[in-house]
């Protein structure tokens, strides 16, 4: 029986933090063995707002690094770049053709980013969703293992494969998002009630995957609690300490009344230490390979272009038939 196909990818802008890691490339390693993966760096959809070049490029090639050093095999996925595999923005424009206005107006990412960037609400922000659902569909991907986040723009997606598939006849396979049980949406240490993002102004809501060992005891002893001293898993009465359950949980594999268990009777204190050590004990070999893998940046782009070669001969077949039933003229 052949694989079903998994297609995932994270925007290159800057350091990732713990919840990206735990949100989503956690969960693709573990998906490495059983589907055919299709893991790609989003450097398209960075340009959204305003980077540095170098650095936008320099971030590019750091993110190929981290994928293979948080445990992706580059045997068995495909890894590559966006912008590599310009069918992706083919089939976007013809996929923005038959998105409605509407729809785009409703995204709450699109919201929340026009309010942060009040000064540069430029049409790739509106449109981005399109270019999403482009690069989930050209690869006909049956699942897409992304946090809880990304959940609308999957809709999104959905919504315009059926509506091609209901002009055209089937084209598109429906994507189906993977969203872990838990972890699919790690919130800020000092801000337990919004998502941990990597664009938080405050150093001390976010624990960077770059960070030293220093930095995330510091980090998680600071971390907001409340005032019962108890490890229980509470959401919406104790959320700072439910959000710390939760990365104890995925990285020890263990179930949270587990975690609840191994802490009885103890205070925060310990129960913080516990977790700061966790996460240093699975970064710290994480970060070695980031390194190591860094100081070859030619075998990293190898790595990525036999990724896109494989990547664009089904991206293209794709394109074609589409571009076949909408009509235009194919030169073969
Ligand atoms: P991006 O780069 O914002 O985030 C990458 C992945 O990390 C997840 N994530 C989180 N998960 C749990 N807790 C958090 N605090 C947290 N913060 C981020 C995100 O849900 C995501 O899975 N548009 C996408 C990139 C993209 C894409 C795609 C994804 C472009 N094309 C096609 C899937 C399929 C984005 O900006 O993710």
């Amino acid at each position: 029986m052949e694989k079903k196909i998994i297609l995932s990818g994270i925007q290159a802008t800057g350091t990732l933090t713990l919840g990206n890691y735990l949100g989503a490339l956690n969960n693709w390693v573990e998906m490495q063995d059983k589907y055919d993966c299709y893991y790609m760096i989003a450097d398209l959809h960075t340009l959204t707002i305003r980077n540095d070049p170098e650095i936008l490029r320099k971030n590019t090639l750091n993110l190929i690094a981290l994928y293979i050093a948080a445990g992706l095999d580059p045997e068995k996925n495909t890894i590559f770049i966006q912008s590599h595999i310009p069918a992706h923005t083919q089939l976007s424009w013809v996929l923005n053709c038959y998105t409605y206005m509407g729809e785009l107006n409703r995204m709450t990412q699109y919201k929340d980013k026009c309010a942060k960037h009040a000064d540069n609400i430029n049409s790739g922000l509106f449109t981005y969703p399109v270019l999403m659902a482009a690069d989930i569909l050209i690869y006909n991907a049956d699942l897409v293992p992304v946090g809880q986040d990304q959940k609308q723009h999957l809709e999104i997606a959905r919504d315009i494969a059926e509506r091609f598939n209901s002009i055209y006849g089937e084209t598109f396979k429906m994507p189906e998002p993977y969203i872990g049980k838990v972890g699919a949406k790690i919130m800020g240490l000092q801000n337990p009630t919004s998502k941990m993002s990597k664009s938080a102004e405050d150093p001390m809501d976010k624990i960077l995957l770059s960070d030293t060992k220093e930095d995330i005891i510091k980090k998680f002893k600071k971390a907001v609690t409340d005032s019962e001293n108890k490890v229980r898993f509470d959401v919406e009465n104790k959320p700072g300490v439910s959000n710390l359950m939760v990365i104890y949980s995925i990285i020890k594999n263990k179930t949270i009344e587990e975690v609840e268990k191994e802490f009885e009777g103890q205070g925060y204190g310990n129960f913080k230490t516990a977790v700061a050590e966790a996460v240093i004990e699975r970064l710290e070999p994480l970060q070695k390979r980031y390194n190591e893998l860094l100081e070859n940046p030619k075998e990293l782009m190898e790595i990525c272009n036999k990724g896109t070669e494989k990547a664009s001969k089904k991206a293209n077949t794709l394109l074609k038939n589409v571009y076949k039933k909408v009509g235009l003229v194919i030169n073969e």
